[in-house]
């Protein structure tokens, strides 16, 4: 059989395992790439005889998907340490966020900035996760809040992926908070008819640009009444749907976003029994996020053990952003799970790469070693993979390859 590329010598975490081996690892194992896609990935006693173009030896390292980040806010301008020495000092995220700071901070900078200057200053945050060996990445809008905003988010995010070897998806976070031009004003329920404005003209104009719609389901952001309008409203714009739910209170909003047949629920550490048995059935990912229960100092994890035992899957990301979850690093959002959540390394590396892809609607493509996939890969300096979680620094990456290519 002939292939483009090969590693061999390689022990590998294909994630493809079930129950007991849920990292699928392989003690002597090579992956063989073909036009950008893995042909064959296994143990090499198993392995055809191959003819490659190139063939490199790993020397033992250990091979992993490519990490897959599956929420950031990565594209924004601004500032907010203010605000955290503010949070050190006492001060109250919800109290800063209704006093016209938090996401509204964020906003107004990304409203000042221009296409390019975002991408500017994305691109030291997007090359941050890239040395930790991230191969895709989901980011979403919400510091626009206008139209044009929201869609010169959108473009920027998409921009960045024809700037570096990446797999960049974008998600339509309009329902974000809800903008000052609708507050006050007369207006009965400013938040009424700002939804009414994103599904009128955005939803529309975002098509192509926005592969999901995200939503902030929160007392300090948008009621499931709103959310439940919008989600209506986007799956028949043929959008696929996530929603920040239960982050600072039950809200009911892992329920609906079942309902909706969302790819993923995120946040989660207020969420309660009814919306755990609701994920479950919908096969509706969670999607956790220690970076911003750390940064806010919460003191409420979401019920892991119960997820677990429910059978919900669960995967890890950033949650990269200026205020709530400053990390640009996959790494340490992993230790995080571990440390402060209570996942099982194992839980945490396959939900960084297997569920993570599987939150985004690209499991069948990213996140496992498994012939037609992606060859997206990540080769550590490591002893086993449960030293990705264990440690924060030095950075392990070896080499990362973004569709068959070192990069
Ligand atoms: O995922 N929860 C809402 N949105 C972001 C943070 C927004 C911000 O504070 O800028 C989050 O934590
Ligand atoms: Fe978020």
């Amino acid at each position: 059989m002939s292939c483009d590329r090969l590693w061999r010598g390689a022990r590998l975490a294909m994630m493809t395992g079930g129950k007991g081996d849920p990292l699928g690892l392989v003690g002597d194992g090579i992956v063989a790439v073909a036009d950008g896609r893995i042909l064959w990935a296994g143990p090499a006693a198993d392995a055809p005889g191959f003819a490659a173009g190139e063939v490199v030896e790993c020397g033992g390292r250990w091979i992993t998907p490519g990490l897959v980040d599956c929420h950031t806010h990565l594209v924004h301008a601004g500032n907010r340490t203010g605000e955290f020495v503010a949070r050190l000092g006492g001060a109250d995220y919800a109290a800063i966020a209704e006093a016209g700071g938090g996401i509204l901070a964020t906003v107004r900078a990304t409203r000042a900035a221009d296409e390019a200057g975002l991408v500017a200053q994305s691109l030291a945050r997007l090359d941050a996760l890239l040395a930790e060996g991230v191969t895709t990445v989901e980011i979403k809008s919400g510091y626009g809040l206008t139209l044009a905003d929201e869609l010169k988010m959108l473009r920027a995010a998409r921009a960045l992926a024809g700037l570096r070897p990446v797999g960049v998806t974008t998600s339509l976070l309009a329902a974000h908070a809800v903008p000052p031009e609708f507050r006050g004003a007369g207006i009965a329920s400013p938040a009424d008819a700002y939804i009414d404005h994103v599904i009128a003209a955005m939803l529309p104009a975002a098509a192509g640009l926005a592969d999901a719609v995200d939503a902030f389901c929160e007392t300090i952001a948008f009621s499931p009444a709103q959310i439940d309008r919008l989600f209506t409203a986007a799956r028949a714009h043929g959008y696929a749907v996530r929603l920040h739910a239960e982050q600072l209170s039950d809200q009911g909003g892992a329920e609906l976003a079942a309902r909706h047949g969302a790819l993923s629920a995120d946040h989660l550490e207020h969420l309660g029994d009814a919306g755990i048995a609701a994920l479950a059935r919908a096969g509706t990912v969670a999607v956790l996020l220690p970076g911003a229960y750390y940064f806010l100092r919460e003191i409420k994890a979401p019920p892991v053990a119960a997820l677990r035992a429910a059978g919900v899957a669960m995967a890890v990301a950033t949650d990269l952003n200026p205020g709530t979850s400053p990390l640009a690093s996959p790494l340490v959002a992993m230790n995080m799970a571990a440390v402060l959540f209570g996942l099982t390394p194992d839980e945490c590396l396959t939900g960084m790469t297997v569920t993570a892809a599987r939150a985004l609607g690209l499991g069948g493509r990213i996140g496992v070693l498994r012939p037609g996939h992606d060859a997206d890969l990540a080769i550590w300096d490591i002893d086993h993979p449960h030293d990705l979680v264990c440690r924060i620094g030095p950075n392990p990456l070896w080499r990362r390859i973004f569709k068959g290519q070192d990069t």
